[in-house]
């Protein structure tokens, strides 16, 4: 598949990733973990769920938990669209697609949009949200990871080329790529609305699963409080990978695994993307520095291990082309 144009005729503005909701088994275990360790702020706790949000979000949440006793699976990708109108298109837009989009009451969210989209994703769409004040300036309160926001999802997805296609209908453009040596066929795609590099990537692999929702933070610093915080907590075997550098991204990251198993990327150092003229950014699927840019793959257990969404039937690939891993290049080194 070669890259596609960029669609500038979008049916209706989507702005970028909002939230993400997953469910919990033990709501007071996950609020330890985000609220003491990564320095989440809660906005709301019940016996039902637990909501939270980072430094500069002003809308009551970006990470929802529903208590549930099964596995941690995840609900719902999270997406803000810029006004009610907005949504009322694209309700017509998904039905008349046959994606059976329905308005639904989500607590704390305006009007909200709820469908399958074009790869199977559970997602959900909304103009508005409770807002309060931020503790932007409050720096008193910032502590752990001192995230800012949220900044994008990444899916592991059976068919990488239908969700691109999915999206850039959309009006979402691929800022940087992994092709499978010397082909067209795509592996992974980084997919942005707002200025910067992603809201939404697609990885090849069994899915659709969630493989990471990602916060953003300012400073590199913060990265590596983080490990420690989490260190001092007695949390540091919730670390999923060191640090590092992605090259795709330019990301400086590290990864942890919440008590449910589902994966929190936290990260700085993202460029911004915003003239039509700026060329996606093409990687070979074998050229280990886009995962890593200092060399050293990522651990298998990281390329294969998800979140499942919840009743969504997990497909192989059809791309067959597994990445090169942590285990595969200590073998050879
Ligand atoms: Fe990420």
């Amino acid at each position: 598949m070669s890259i596609l144009n960029p669609n500038t005729a979008i049916p209706f503005n989507i702005t970028r990733l909002s939230h993400v909701v997953l469910t919990s088994k033990d709501l007071d275990k996950t609020r330890y973990f985000y609220e003491s360790g990564l320095g989440l702020e809660v906005t709301s706790h019940e016996d039902t769920h637990l909501c939270l949000r980072a430094i500069e979000e002003t809308g009551h949440h970006s990470l929802v938990f529903e208590k549930s006793d099964g596995p941690g699976v995840a609900r719902q990708i999270g997406y803000r669209m810029f006004s009610d109108d907005d949504l009322k298109r694209a309700y017509d837009y998904f039905n008349e697609q046959g994606h059976a989009a329905k308005f639904i009451e989500r607590p704390y969210q305006g009007l909200t949009l709820q469908l399958d989209d074009g790869v199977g994703v559970p997602v959900e769409f909304c103009a508005t949200m409770d807002q309060t004040e931020n503790r932007m300036q409050r720096f008193h309160t910032h502590a752990g990871g001192r995230l800012a926001f949220l900044d994008h999802v990444q899916i592991a997805c059976h068919d990488v080329a239908g969700a691109y296609q999915w999206y850039n209908d959309l009006g979402f453009r691929l800022t940087e790529y992994t092709a499978k040596d010397g082909t067209d066929e795509m592996w992974g795609v980084w997919l942005k609305r707002k200025n910067n590099t992603q809201d939404v990537v697609f990885g090849n692999g069994p899915g659709p699963r969630l493989h990471h929702f990602a916060f953003h933070t300012p400073e590199i610093s913060s990265i590596i409080h983080a490990a420690d915080v989490m260190a001092s907590l007695d949390l540091a075997g919730s670390m999923d990978r060191a640090p590092g550098r992605h090259g795709i991204g330019n990301a400086f990251f590290i990864y942890f695994r919440d008590p449910d198993g589902h994966r929190v990327e936290i990260f700085s150092s993202h460029y911004n993307v915003i003239d039509i003229d700026h060329a996606p950014k093409r990687w070979e699927l074998t050229d280990t520095r886009r995962s890593q840019l200092w060399g050293f793959p990522a651990p298998r257990k990281w390329f294969m291990e998800a979140s499942a969404f919840e009743g969504v039937a997990v497909k192989d690939p059809l791309v067959n082309a597994p990445p090169v891993t942590l285990e595969d290049f200590l073998a050879n080194w």
